[in-house]
């Protein structure tokens, strides 16, 4: 493990050693205590209050996994970090697909994963994963949207026991999708799904509909059923709603 008091974005310094084919044994994390350019996905910037978060990222070689099959990486991973974090959180902590992490119905975290490739092989999966720990103010326009491990237990988390108990479970999913046991895993990652089996309100090309989550295939689309007609999404395609 590396430890930064202050690096622009863990996933960038990870990235920049990659590309530098600098010498990196897998499972090598980068922790950082304060990130003051961190990023989200779709572009967006990932904000968080120095020294009371997890703002990590991990080094990880799938070259034994087909392009094709990538959503699987973000499942075992997505899938390792809440079984960490339901052990603290219980039940109530889910995935929202593709790869958020929600406590009811507000965020506590997110994975950002950025493949690197080498012609059509994995060369480096660059894990980035952020998880609101013990901060406790956030910005007014995420009232009700964003919650954090303090905010529901009412304590403080000690963030290097946190970030080893979610490594491990990370690992224990690695080594499943690299023994090949897709379809557990999959089975495993739908099961923990935010809004599974919910009839809730969605919008996709303009429209918004009443729908219930019934799986999510292997490629990672996401499966509504609505007024009898499954159909699938990929992401950016579907946009959950708060039902009024
Ligand atoms: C999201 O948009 O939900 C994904 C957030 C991912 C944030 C983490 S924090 C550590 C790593 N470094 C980054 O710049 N982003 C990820």
């Amino acid at each position: 493990m590396i430890r930064l008091s202050e690096v622009d974005s863990t996933n960038n310094f990870l990235k920049s050693k990659v590309s530098n084919s600098e010498p990196l044994p897998e499972g090598t994390v980068i922790m950082a205590g304060h990130q003051f350019a961190g990023r989200g996905q779709q572009e967006n910037t990932w904000f968080t209050e120095p020294g009371l978060n997890l703002t990590f990222s991990i080094y990880l070689c799938p070259s034994f996994l087909p392009i094709s099959e990538q959503f699987m990486l973000n499942m075992a991973v997505s899938v390792g970090i809440r079984d960490a974090l339901a052990k603290f959180l219980g039940p109530l902590l889910k995935v929202k697909w593709p790869n958020d992490l929600y406590y009811n119905d507000q965020k506590l975290g997110g994975i950002l994963i950025e493949n690197i490739l080498s012609g059509i092989t994995y060369k480096a999966g660059i894990i980035g994963i952020g998880i609101n720990v013990n901060q406790l103010n956030f910005d007014p326009a995420l009232l009700n949207k964003a919650t954090s491990m303090r905010k529901i237990l009412q304590r403080d988390v000690n963030l290097l026991e946190l970030l080893a108990e979610i490594c491990s479970h990370i690992e224990g999913q690695y080594l499943k999708l690299k023994s090949g046991a897709f379809n557990k895993l999959q089975a495993d990652y739908v099961k923990g799904l935010y809004r599974l089996n919910e009839k809730k309100l969605y919008r996709s090309n303009n429209e918004t509909f009443e729908g219930v989550i019934t799986n999510v295939a292997a490629g990672g689309f996401l499966i509504i059923e609505s007024e009898g007609i499954e159909k699938q999404y990929n992401f950016k395609e579907v946009e959950f709603l708060n039902n009024i």
